[in-house]
């Protein structure tokens, strides 16, 4: 049995005939996701459902748009993967952060604690490697710095 929130997301949509299938799942999404903070499995499919795609479409749509996550978690690391923060060293950031964490990007800690993202260029490239946590601003890190820099964050 799903939410009622949920329910009246999808009755509103279920009449929505001047959207694409791909527009109907991203609205869909976008609205459960603010619900939620996140778009749990069973939202996942009842959108699928809805759109009438697989929940493989649904899940490959979440991972392209940022602002979408099937888990919820407190706070969102974000790593500069461009050319500039990499040669400097930010990969070794990113191995150290993945090390230390045990995820990959685009995934959430088993405690919930940390969602892993990466991005292209946040546009401080002359400071960098550049991280970004819950929006804060961290830069010329280095890997020695991953560890008490995650410790501030509980
Ligand atoms: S390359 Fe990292 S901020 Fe520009």
């Amino acid at each position: 049995m799903l939410k009622k929130e949920w329910n009246d997301i999808f009755d509103y949509y279920r009449e929505e005939k001047t959207m694409t299938q791909s527009e109907l799942v991203i609205a869909v999404l976008t609205e459960l996701q603010a619900i939620e903070g996140c778009i749990p499995k069973e939202a996942r499919e009842a959108a699928a459902e809805l759109a009438g795609v697989n929940p493989g479409y649904v899940s490959a749509v979440i991972k392209r748009l940022p602002h979408l996550h099937e888990q919820s978690f407190r706070h969102e690391i974000k790593v500069c993967i461009s050319d500039r923060c990499k040669n400097k060293g930010g990969q070794d950031v990113l191995k150290e952060i993945q090390r230390i964490l045990k995820i990959r990007p685009g995934q959430v800690t088993r405690d919930k604690r940390f969602l892993l993202t990466t991005v292209y260029c946040m546009h401080y490239c002359t400071k960098g490697p550049n991280i970004q946590i819950d929006g804060r601003l961290f830069q010329n890190v280095t890997a020695a710095e991953v560890p008490s820099i995650l410790k501030k964050y509980s």
